[in-house]
């Protein structure tokens, strides 16, 4: 089984993208063949300082690595070190209807935001198609809001086989239900275009204010409160074990458990889980070459899947 994600340089990563992506994503590493990109052709639909893409693209891989991406296991790249799917992407565009694109939910989300309208953002679902389809993936983690593109890109890939001949697999999204949409400090979707995210490696002071400014109702400390509508305890329990999710819920219920106690300990088992990663994170930024290498040689490795895609596209189409 052949499985591929990818995540855009966009900014800093936050747990809702830890959650959402990352995890199913290095999980999925030890159950098949893995590829993880940084898409940095995506990403210039909306960064336009090359200094911050170079600097958010270096961000990116040093979060995978410290988070336990295994370069033995996972053939990790740039996205921009696989040219092939550009070219790939001009030939799935000739099998695009507008309407598939026209329905893309992420489009009109990014122009309601203020994303200045390009041709390069409304065909994104067609690079990231060819993304999927260029190595021939069977299965690609994602988060729900990326559910879509997914299914477009089946669209696509069936559209092609049915004119072409069977040249690619058509993949199936993978998506945790159960950690679907991680919430923000305000209860909404965490997302760092709303600006309610917390950082996934910040600084623990950092950290701390903005888990500080997770908004809560105004029950008072003695009064028994309801976990279920709490956005504390909806992060708590992402972190958290069992049995510890089963114990602050009835502290909760039964009262004198305040928002400020739930807090500390949201800090203690997310400095658990993710201290550790810090610290190997920080190790690694240490000795970029490495970080470079493995990159380089993850570019290459998926080229040469690319290339043999793109050969047999471009056969079948009447251009070789
Ligand atoms: P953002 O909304 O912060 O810009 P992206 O759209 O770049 O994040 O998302 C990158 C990846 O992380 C995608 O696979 C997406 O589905 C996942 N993801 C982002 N935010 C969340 C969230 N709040 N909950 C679950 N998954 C998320
Ligand atoms: N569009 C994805 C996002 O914003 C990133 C991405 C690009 C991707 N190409 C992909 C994800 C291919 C999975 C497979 O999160």
């Amino acid at each position: 089984m052949r499985i591929l994600s990818g995540i855009q340089p966009s900014g800093k990563l936050h747990i809702g993208n830890y959650f959402g992506m990352m995890k199913p994503a290095l999980e999925l590493q030890h159950e098949g063949d893995a590829y993880l990109f940084i898409a940095n052709y995506h990403a210039l639909t909306t960064v336009t300082d090359g200094e911050l893409l170079r600097g958010a693209t270096l961000d990116v891989a040093l979060d995978f690595l410290a988070c336990g991406l295994d370069p033995a296991k996972t053939v990790f790249f740039r996205q921009s070190d696989v040219p092939e799917v550009t070219e790939l992407t001009w030939l799935l565009a000739t099998v695009t209807p507008m309407g598939l694109l026209e329905r893309c939910h992420s489009y009109k989300d990014k122009l309601a935001k203020g994303i200045p309208a390009s041709h390069a953002l409304f065909s994104y679902p067609v690079l990231m198609a060819a993304d999927i389809l260029a190595v021939q993936s069977d299965v690609v983690p994602v988060g729900r809001d990326q559910k879509q593109h997914v299914e477009v890109t089946r669209d696509i890939a069936i559209k092609f086989n049915q004119r072409f001949g069977e040249i690619f697999t058509i993949p199936e999204p993978s998506i945790r239900d159960h950690v679907a949409v991680v919430p923000g400090i305000d209860g909404q979707k965490m997302s760092k275009s709303y600006d309610n995210h917390i950082e996934l490696f910040g600084s623990p002071k950092a950290t701390k204010k903005r888990v500080m400014q997770i908004v809560t109702d105004s029950t008072p400390l003695e009064d028994p409160k309801n976990p279920e509508s709490c956005n504390v305890f909806a992060l708590y329990r992402l972190f958290a074990t069992d049995a510890e999710q089963i114990q602050m819920a009835e502290q909760y219920r039964a009262g004198g458990f305040g928002y400020g106690h739930a807090k500390k300990s949201l800090l203690e088992v997310m400095e658990r889980e993710l201290g550790p990663a810090r610290a190997r994170r920080e190790e690694l930024a240490q000795d970029l070459d490495y970080v470079n290498d493995v990159l380089r040689d993850g570019g290459l490795k998926a080229r040469a899947a690319a290339r043999e895609t793109l050969d047999r596209a471009r056969a079948a189409t009447g251009l070789l």
